[in-house]
Formats: structure tokens, C-alpha cells, sequence
């Protein structure tokens, strides 16, 4: 049953391909016998590593069978990736254990990159075929009780860890299915690591921290994966413990420190297309929930109104996040979202909702380096004539770039004393004016 032929060649590139291919068929070779050979049902209702011990030896002794010459550590491995292949998410695994990893992206089933600090890496995992990585994708989805398909080709699920993953199959997929794969760590980020990080400055923190505890309506906002949810993360962690929070997210990826939280999520349409229940559902049905805070995963379209409404009605408090690029960006973001979703309110009308909903913009930034910035801290202060207006209080400036590559810069407060600290004072909270004059390098 040896299933590999000895073929010599002068390329060592394509001798290390052939090798490779080779002890893919292995793999999958040995996979299929053992499914013929053991009562998977019978085993599945042991624990994870259980199985996996139970299994081992037959999954040791098929390959013993094949005449294919392996070192102990090449048959170690490929027992390891067959157990991967039957018990979990095959190719997959190694990465999902690898705690540096942040984010996977299956590109092609021969491409798949991972993030690590911050960068992008290619890493040697593949998929044996399309047909490979779809089953991976289905049991994934599966194992949350979702499906893909030809009729919903498009997924978005949390995976118990926490984790957020989105497939998406041919056709809409052009050249095989996708996987994108965002890891939260199981301990999130905490005050202290944005700060040793140098996202922002103590000082900054303090301030935003006294801004959170004085329930001002905050709007984090930032491009794809700058770091928006983590931020928001770590700001809802400034709620005292008292209050009710109710979250509402597309899928849930919050990791509230406090005890006091009713977590909603959104429910995609059913196969007829109906059942669908938006955050705009959510958002209303929480307003019947008496929460001291609604945070807001993301606004992206019609719960948008909803959201100031709330902010401006008693909610304050509220946070959450919009995808933007500045501060600037995120107020005509909301403005096209509300502006889609409701066409009596004109467009001066709903400036003045943004400008007395939001009292706050956090802008945050994925720099070059890898590394993210809160780049601006700007308060939302009114409406002069048919504009919202805005200042800046806390700015990073870019100065240049290190010889490794790292972004220098500053951190630099305006000098504008903030309109919000007399809303802070009232709250109790008095902050040293010398803050609101601080510059800090970041080299
Ligand atoms: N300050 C930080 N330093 C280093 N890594 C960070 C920082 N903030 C977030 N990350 C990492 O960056 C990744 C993206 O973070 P996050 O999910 O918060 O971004 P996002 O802006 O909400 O993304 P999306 O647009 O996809 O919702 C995560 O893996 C997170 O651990
Ligand atoms: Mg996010």
C-alpha cells in the first residue's frame, strides 16, 4: 500500500514539493483507513484528549503498515495531523495553538497567512484541495450551529473560544472558499498593556477613564482591524460595577470584566430568507431592558439613529465603535448611515443628533510598524451653522521612522482645555491642567 513511488530529480525545490505531496496522500491515505478500521461514533463521546489517546496506536499501526520510510519525527508528526484531520480542525490546528497568532486568513487552499504582533507572515500550512479546506470550513461552522452553503455561501460565528470567523464559498468566493480567522486572547488587554504598548499615554488613559466613569457617549472609530473592539474593550472596563450593561454585537466578541452584563447578538435570516433579528431589533428591545450603558459592538447601518436617539434620550454613556478613518470621517459615516435609513430627517437634523449624541471621538490607527496609536482624542462640541464641530485634544503626530523600521512620533496635547471637564468636575473627577499641555516622544 505504499503509495509513493521513488522519483529522483535534480531540483531541490521540486524534490521538497514532491516530498511534500507525498506525505499529504499519506496523511490522507492513513485518515481514510482509520475512519474504515474505528467506531467514530463510539469514541466521539469520550473527552477531546482522551480520544485523541485512544486512537493514537491504531492511527500508529496503519502507518506501520506503509513502507514509506519516516523518521520518527516525520511519523510523529503525521500521526498528529491525522488526529488534527479527524478530531479538530486539521491543517488548522497547530496555528488555532499558537498563542502569538492573532488573526489566520486562508487565502487559497496553499496560502495561508497569519498575524503575529501586529505583521503579516506567510506560513507553510496547506490544504491538501478546495474540497480539503471546505470540510474544514463546514466543521467549523457546524460545531456553532451554523451551515454554509451554496444557498448562504457567506458565515459569520463565534467559535466557543471567542473567536470571530468569516467563510465564504464559491461562487462569491472567486478562487475556493475563505477563511478569515480573528483570535481574541483568552486574557484581553488590559489598561496597563495599551499603555506599555504606547497606544496612548497615561495620561490619555486617565482622562478617557474619567470621561467613561462621568458617562459621556463615546465613539471609538478606526479601520479594519486597528484595534476598535480591543479598545472598547478596555474602555467598558472603566464602568463601575453597579450599573447594568446590555451589550449588542453582530457576534459577540466583548469580554466584560464586569459581572452585571446582558449580552445580545444578532440572528442571521433563515433559509426562506426570514427570522432575521438586526442590532436595530436589539438596540430597541434594550431600551425596554433598564441598562445604565448600551455599548454597541459596531454601528454599521440602520441601528445607527437608533443609537443617537439613546445617547441623546437618557442612555449617555453609551460607547461604541464606527469604522473610520478620523474623526471627521466617522461623523459623515454616521451621517450617511442615519441619512440612508431615514429619509424625512434632513440633513441638518441629523448633525445636530450627531453633534449632541456624541461627546467624544476615539480615533485609532494601525501604523505601519504594526504597532496602533490612538491618533486623536477630539471632543464633539456643537453646530456652527450647518456643521458639526469638533476639537482635538490629544493628537499623535508622526515624526519619522526608525532604522528597524518603527514609528517615531509624539503624543501631543492641543492645549485646549477640554469643554467635557465640566462635566467631568460635576461628575467629581478634576483632572491637573498640565495634562491638557503634555507632550510625550515615542521613540
Ligand atoms: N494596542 C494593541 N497592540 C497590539 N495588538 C492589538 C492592539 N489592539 C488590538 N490588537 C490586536 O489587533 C487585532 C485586531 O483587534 P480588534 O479586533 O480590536 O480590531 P477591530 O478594529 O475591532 O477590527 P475589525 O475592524 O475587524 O472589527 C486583534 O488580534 C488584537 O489582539
Ligand atoms: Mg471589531
Amino acid at each position: 500500500m505504499a503509495i509513493t513511488e521513488d522519483i529522483r530529480t535534480n531540483s531541490p525545490d521540486l524534490d521538497r514539493e514532491t516530498s511534500k505531496a507525498r506525505l499529504q496522500d499519506l496523511k490522507f491515505l492513513v485518515h481514510r483507513q482509520l475512519l474504515d478500521r474505528i467506531n467514530l461514533e463510539a469514541v466521539s463521546a469520550l473527552p477531546l484528549d482522551r480520544v485523541r489517546q485512544e486512537v493514537r496506536p491504531s492511527v500508529a499501526k496503519i502507518l506501520s503498515e506503509d513502507k514509506t520510510p519516516l523518521s520518527l519525527v516525520e511519523k510523529d508528526r503525521l500521526i498528529e495531523e491525522v488526529l488534527d484531520e479527524v478530531f479538530g480542525l486539521g491543517p488548522l490546528e497547530p496555528l488555532l495553538k499558537d498563542r502569538s497568532v492573532s488573526d489566520i486568513l486562508v487565502t487559497t487552499n496553499r496560502l495561508v497567512y497569519v498575524e503575529r504582533a501586529g505583521k503579516l507572515q506567510r506560513t507553510a500550512v496547506e490544504f491538501k484541495d478546495n474540497s480539503h479546506l471546505q470540510r474544514i470550513i463546514e466543521r467549523v461552522v457546524s460545531r456553532v450551529g451554523r451551515r454554509i452553503d451554496e444557498s448562504s455561501p457567506m458565515v459569520d460565528a463565534r467559535l466557543p473560544d471567542g473567536s470571530r470567523v468569516n467563510a465564504v464559498i464559491p461562487p462569491l468566493a472567486v478562487d475556493g472558499p475563505l477563511l478569515s480567522i480573528r483570535r481574541f486572547s483568552k486574557d484581553p488587554l488590559r489598561p496597563s498593556d495599551l499603555t506599555n504598548k504606547l497606544a496612548l499615554t497615561p495620561g490619555m488613559l486617565d482622562f478617557l477613564e474619567s470621561c467613561v466613569k462621568s458617562r459621556l457617549n463615546v465613539i471609538i472609530s478606526g479601520g479594519t482591524g486597528a484595534g476598535k473592539t480591543t479598545f472598547l474593550n478596555v474602555l467598558s472596563g472603566f464602568i463601575a460595577e453597579d450599573e447594568r450593561i446590555v451589550t449588542i454585537e453582530d457576534a459577540a466578541e466583548l469580554q466584560m470584566r464586569q459581572t452585571h452584563v446582558a449580552r445580545l447578538e444578532t440572528r442571521p435570516a433563515n433559509l426562506e430568507g426570514r427570522g432575521a433579528i438586526t442590532q436595530r431589533h436589539l438596540l430597541i428591545n434594550a431600551l425596554r431592558m433598564r441598562p445604565d450603558r448600551i455599548v454597541v459592538g459596531e454601528v454599521r447601518g440602520e441601528e445607527a439613529l437608533d443609537m443617537l436617539q439613546a445617547m441623546n434620550t437618557g442612555h449617555d454613556g453609551s460607547l461604541t465603535t464606527v469604522h473610520a478613518n478620523s474623526p471627521r470621517d466617522a461623523i459623515s459615516r454616521l451621517e450617511v448611515m442615519v441619512g440612508m435609513y431615514s429619509g424625512n430627517l434632513n440633513q441638518r437634523s441629523i448633525r445636530q443628533q450627531i453633534a449632541s449624541a456624541v461627546d467624544l471621538f476615539i480615533q485609532i490607527a494601525r501604523l505601519s510598524d504594526g504597532s496602533r496609536r490612538v491618533t486623536h482624542i477630539t471632543e464633539c462640541i456643537g453646530m456652527e451653522g450647518d456643521q458639526v464641530t469638533t476639537q482635538d485634544i490629544f493628537l499623535f503626530e508622526r515624526t519619522g521612522v526608525s532604522s528597524d523600521g518603527r514609528v517615531l512620533g509624539r503624543f501631543r496635547a492641543t492645549g485646549v482645555r477640554p469643554k467635557v471637564s465640566d462635566r467631568l468636575k460635576a461628575a467629581g473627577i478634576e483632572l491637573p491642567g498640565s495634562l491638557f499641555q503634555s507632550s510625550t516622544e515615542v521613540r
